[in-house]
């Protein structure tokens, strides 16, 4: 199993010998390695079991550092790093060539972000190189937001989890990219649709469009627990459903007719930044629940809901349509 401790200076020799280190981050932990190293960023696929069509994201600790790898910013994308870094933002960017191909699935662009968490930026910074790192869970399944979660699925396959405590936002991060000066919503995140555009005016949401590397974390067994899960309307679900053991995900309420052991409650204050805090670890609680069926009602649409019900429609067995 990985060793979980919050030593730093272990961190990072582990990742300056080519290693790979899970890391926490305020949207969830990742699974990291130098990303100017090809052999390195190589066994993060590997560990994962991640399709190489699919591009990683490149974490840095401050905008200088992302200058070096990155050739320009467009005037936008540098309000939203202004406004949100370090924060739960990934701009994707036109790369140099110090990024190896591996790292962007042979795209020119590159996804970059600052994380918020005071563990992982100071490594960031006494690091000279940026750290490439998806979530650190097997590929299609829930992220982990906590060193418990990574230990799980991962511990047998890393020398060292970095272990900061479970993660603030809990939801993987805002994607923006750009087609000349306007900015296009590729994953909807931590940082929530209305305050991208109270920095920077309106922008499009890319919504699916099959397995293109452009629509991030779109494919659609993403973000999946292991049992079926079906999201929609909660007593709807439990009339079609009623001859099996049923477990729920509910946001406020309690659901009455259902055993209390078999439900998880999201944010009993209604809380949706909350909500998103305890949505991937009360998925994986479901998923452990002897069990046959997950059952979800969505959220309310605005603010973090839009991501927690993007989540929610991605994890369902099958395709749903919000309410
Ligand atoms: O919050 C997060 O973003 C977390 C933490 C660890 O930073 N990371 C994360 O990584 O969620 P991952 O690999 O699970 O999802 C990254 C997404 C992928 O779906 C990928 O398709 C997209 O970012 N992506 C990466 N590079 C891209 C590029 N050049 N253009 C478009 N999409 C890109
Ligand atoms: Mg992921």
């Amino acid at each position: 199993m990985a060793i979980i401790g919050s030593d730093i200076l272990y961190a990072q020799k582990l990742l300056e010998t080519s290693g790979v280190v899970a890391v926490p981050t305020e949207t969830v932990y990742g699974l990291a390695a130098n990303a100017y190293d090809e052999a390195a960023v190589l066994k993060v696929f590997y560990i994962k079991q991640r399709p190489s069509f699919d591009p990683l994201i490149v974490h840095a600790g401050s905008l200088e550092q992302i200058q070096k790898f990155v050739k320009k910013f467009p005037q936008k994308a540098l309000k939203l790093a202004y406004r949100f870094w370090p924060g739960p933002l990934t701009l994707v960017l036109e790369k140099k060539t110090i990024i190896p191909d591996v790292v962007t699935s042979g795209l020119c662009s590159v996804a970059v972000r600052v994380p918020q968490h005071a563990l992982t930026l100071q490594l960031l910074r006494r690091l000279d190189f940026p750290l490439a790192a998806p979530s650190a869970n097997p590929f299609g399944y829930i992220s982990p937001t906590t060193p418990q979660h990574v230990q799980q699925q991962l511990g047998m396959q890393i020398p060292y989890i970095l272990a900061g405590g479970p993660c603030t936002v809990g939801i993987e991060s805002t994607i923006v990219g750009f087609e000349g000066e306007q900015p296009i919503v590729y994953r909807l995140g931590g940082v929530c649709l209305e305050d991208i555009e109270r920095a920077v005016g309106p922008v499009q949401v890319f919504h699916q469009g099959g397995s293109r590397p452009q629509a991030p974390g779109m494919l659609a067994n993403h973000y999946a627990p292991k049992k079926p899960l079906m999201v929609g309307e909660l007593p709807v679900l439990l009339d079609q459903h009623a001859t099996q053991r049923v477990g729920i995900l509910v946001f406020q309420q309690p659901c009455l007719d259902i055993a209390l052991d078999r439900q998880v409650i999201l944010a009993p204050t209604g809380n949706l930044n909350e909500a998103a805090q305890n949505l991937f670890a009360a998925l994986r609680t479901l998923d452990t629940l002897p069990i046959d069926t997950m059952l979800a009602s969505f959220v309310p649409n605005t603010g973090m809901g839009r991501a927690i019900n993007d989540r929610l429609k991605k994890a369902a067995t099958h395709q749903v349509d919000y309410r």
